[in-house]
């Protein structure tokens, strides 16, 4: 039986990781839209859930989360699944929007990635999940800043893997491509897109290796990304998303 957290809990993926590990397991489920979370709620506990609790949760109060893991207790799987994808135009003319993404996508996650590190390093033992992305490999004209906010994650997290090696405490980080779903609802799919099900399924069989690892989803998207590299600058800025 384990414990696992779910921080942005009305994420698409992260409800999709959360009904792949519900049969017998407990369940805190942390977002700032409780009203949203009855439907995962009832879905987890149809699944065998032993004990689904909600928890008020705004990523960008950063006096949040260590309350939240103090009330908590042992944890055995964290997973960080909040985030924004934000309106590259708008980021671009308001320095406001800018932050707001930039703060979400990097600061926030931060923040919970190292209290998060801290309470299970002491604990000895459990699992820790971020989510990167193919976006933060190179940045590309049309979502620069969103990128930006995933290559820093990215370090970030190849960073606190090397730190928590021999801890006890696992890090995998993601790195989707194109998820089909709420966060890209009314764009153009891209080459090798998957769905939310799917980065659940790949996420959920690391867990169970309990090995720390950077996750391509699907693992073929690396090839791309190695050529994406090469791409030279004058043709890769007129790239479109
Ligand atoms: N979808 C993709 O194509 C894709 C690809 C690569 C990586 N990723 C990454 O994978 C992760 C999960 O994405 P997803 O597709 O599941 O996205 P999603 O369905 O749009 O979910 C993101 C969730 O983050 C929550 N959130 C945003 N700001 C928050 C805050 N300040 N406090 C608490 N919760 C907040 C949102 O809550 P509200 O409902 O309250 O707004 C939303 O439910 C994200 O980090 C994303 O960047 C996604």
């Amino acid at each position: 039986m384990s414990t696992v957290l779910i921080l942005g809990a009305t994420s698409e993926i992260g409800g999709e990781i959360a009904k792949l590990l519900a049969a017998g397991n407990t369940f805190h489920l942390a977002a700032r839209r409780l009203d949203a979370l009855a439907p995962l709620q009832s879905q987890l506990e149809r699944l065998g859930a032993r004990q689904v609790q909600l928890h008020e949760f705004d990523a960008l109060d950063a006096t949040r989360i260590e309350p939240l893991l103090a009330q908590i207790g042992h944890l055995d799987v964290a997973v960080v699944s909040f985030g924004i994808l934000g309106d590259q135009a708008q980021a671009e003319a308001e320095p406001e929007h800018a932050a707001l993404i930039a703060n979400t996508d990097y600061t926030a996650q931060i923040v919970a990635l190292t209290a998060l590190a801290a309470h299970m390093r002491q604990q000895g033992i459990g699992t820790i999940v971020a989510f990167s992305s193919i976006a933060g490999f190179r940045a590309r004209r049309p979502n620069y800043v969103y990128g930006s906010t995933k290559a820093g994650l990215d370090a970030f997290c190849q960073g606190l893997s090397d730190a928590l090696h021999g801890s006890g405490v696992q890090v995998i980080t993601a790195r989707p491509g194109f998820v089909i779903g709420s966060m890209t609802k009314g764009m153009k799919p891209a080459p090798m897109s998957v769905y939310a099900t799917d980065v659940a399924q790949a996420v959920v069989a690391q867990i169970a290796r309990g090995k720390s690892r950077t996750l391509w989803i699907p693992a073929k998207l690396q090839i791309l990304a190695w050529v994406m590299r090469l791409v030279p600058r004058p043709i890769w800025r007129k790239l479109p998303r």
